[in-house]
């Protein structure tokens, strides 16, 4: 018999679309089988002030088809403090909250391995649309942000099109290049700049200057805000030495609202659904994955390490309490996460004139 009667559902960090059909998930299948649902307000701030409302299936109706988070969302600093955390501690016993489903970022499933080792059961699912987890094919909310830019992308193309000009396009994704090398494909740039690969500055002015030669007439050059200001950068030296008129974009926190697409909703509904399980069979200190279309659970320690791995930030001495099976499964991991990127890259270089 499950030792939980009541789940708590939280959103943390950066919203994202499709987090809404992974609470609505995540309530209905809870509710279903028997056990209460609390809705934590506002992440872990809500948590430590007692924000928090228990759910019935009608307060997750009509709300699959919208962007952002209804349970709102907080970086918490205090969460990260001793006191912080042991007013989180005490919410859930007031509140008769038996575990929690955690969702949002590397931040928030920090926020939940800490919870978990303060006896309160935590699940993470991946929240944000920065695509920036290694453990997963997909985050929640990257799909949506990305068909945000290609309208906007597309929109810039008609107005470049029709003056000749060129729009360097500046988007999130924080230190990662997934959204910016993604939507840079999609959206047919000339070059796309992120931090993962060094950029061939003077290729892609060449690039234009040939292609501008053969008639083409609009350019795109997709650059990540992983780059701090290297878009400005280019908007101001395109010009300068290739003679195309060029325009910046930074098209900022646009992209992270609006209704989440079906993969989204999707992928929220199957964790939302899939970590509820996990929990009701008493695991937790997990967090849940896409890879190869399916949904997997990982050790959250084990991942948020790989993704220190990934992200160059692992301290010295971290990888030695890994197991030679935890190593392979990292190896395994940073190879395909790495080698798709490079592919993509690859891709996108041949394909841009
Ligand atoms: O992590 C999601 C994200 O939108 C990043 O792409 C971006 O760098 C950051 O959050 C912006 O944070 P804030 O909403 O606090 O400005």
């Amino acid at each position: 018999m499950s030792q939980i009667r009541k789940i708590g559902l939280l959103t943390s960090g950066g919203d994202a679309p499709g987090m809404n059909a992974a609470i609505r998930a995540a309530t209905r299948t809870a509710l279903k089988r028997g056990v209460k649902v609390a809705g934590i307000y506002r992440g872990y701030r809500g948590l430590i002030e007692g924000d928090i409302k228990d759910f019935t299936a009608r307060d997750v109706s009509n709300m699959i088809n919208h962007g952002g988070t209804i349970l709102y969302s907080d970086r918490c600093k205090e969460f990260a403090t001793p006191e912080g955390m042991a007013k989180a501690v005490a919410t859930c016993k007031e509140h008769e909250i038996d575990g929690i489903i955690c969702i949002g970022g590397d931040g928030t499933w920090r926020g939940a391995a800490d919870l978990t080792a303060h006896g309160v059961p935590c699940i993470g699912l991946p929240g944000t649309i920065d695509n920036d987890i290694t453990c997963t094919d997909y985050t929640i909310g990257f799909d949506t942000a990305m068909n945000t830019i290609l309208e906007m992308v597309d929109r810039l193309r008609d107005t470049c099109e029709s003056h000749a000009r060129c729009n360097v396009v500046e988007v999130m994704g924080r230190n990662a290049g997934h959204i910016a090398l993604h939507t840079g494909i999609a959206t047919g740039a000339t070059a796309i700049a992120i931090p993962e690969i060094p950029f061939d500055e003077e290729q892609m002015l060449n690039d234009i200057i040939e292609c501008r030669k053969d008639g083409k007439r609009h350019f795109i050059i997709m650059v990540s805000e992983g780059l701090p200001g290297y878009g400005e950068h280019l908007a101001k030296i395109i010009p300068e030495i290739t003679g195309v008129e060029t325009r910046f974009a930074c098209l900022g926190h646009v992209v992270r609202g609006g209704a989440p697409t079906l993969r989204d909703r999707l992928l929220g509904a199957e964790m939302g659904h899939a970590a509820v399980e996990h929990m009701l069979s008493g695991n937790s200190n997990i967090v849940m994955c896409e890879r190869d279309d399916t949904i997997v659970p990982m050790d959250i320690h084990l991942a948020m390490l790989i993704d220190r791995v990934y992200k160059g930030t692992v301290k010295p001495g971290e990888l030695e309490t890994l197991t030679g099976k935890d190593i392979d499964i990292m190896n395994m991991l940073l190879t395909r996460k790495r080698a798709k990127m490079q592919k993509l890259y690859a891709a996108a270089h041949e394909i841009s004139k």
